[in-house]
């Protein structure tokens, strides 16, 4: 079985077993900013847009993506649209161990995409299923908020 899905700008056929999961498909793909952690759904490491909302590449099969649109960061830092969080991830000190980050910025760019103004406690719920050993999230939640003010 093959799935023909939009990633990253991209039209591409992929094959497409049952259980393949997207999380492997980019690994192997070589993107590396989607993180494999805990596979289970649980971390939000491994977070990619799908058709402008974050989802967990871990739980999402490739049979069941055809003609969706899936970005990962590697296209967002191409695009010029990651810059304002990233910069501002880097002003704030919001990534420690880091390997959170990825799932964040995913985050970050589906709320700003989604419009309306954001405020801590709107954040702060976006991030739920992002999990974060170091920070506590309070540079990460500044960071994003401060990315949304102009310069
Ligand atoms: S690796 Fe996908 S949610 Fe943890
Ligand atoms: S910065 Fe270490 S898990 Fe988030």
């Amino acid at each position: 079985m093959k799935s023909v899905l939009h990633l990253n700008g991209r039209t591409v056929e992929v094959e497409a077993p049952a259980g393949r999961t997207l999380l492997e498909y980019l690994r192997e793909q070589e993107l590396y900013s989607v993180k494999h952690g805990c596979d289970h759904g649980e971390c939000g490491a491994c977070a990619v847009l799908v058709d402008d909302r974050p989802h967990n590449a871990c739980q999402l099969l490739l049979p069941l993506l055809t003609n969706r649109r899936v970005e990962t960061l590697e296209h967002l830092d191409a695009s010029g649209e990651l810059t304002p969080l990233r910069d501002a991830f880097l002003d704030h000190g919001a990534a420690q161990c880091g390997f959170c980050t990825p799932g964040m910025l995913i985050v970050a760019v589906a709320l700003r995409r989604q419009g309306g103004s954001l405020d801590e406690a709107r954040v702060r719920e976006a991030l739920t299923g992002t999990l974060c050993r170091c920070t506590g999230y309070v540079k990460p939640v500044q960071a994003i908020l401060a990315a949304e003010e102009p310069e």
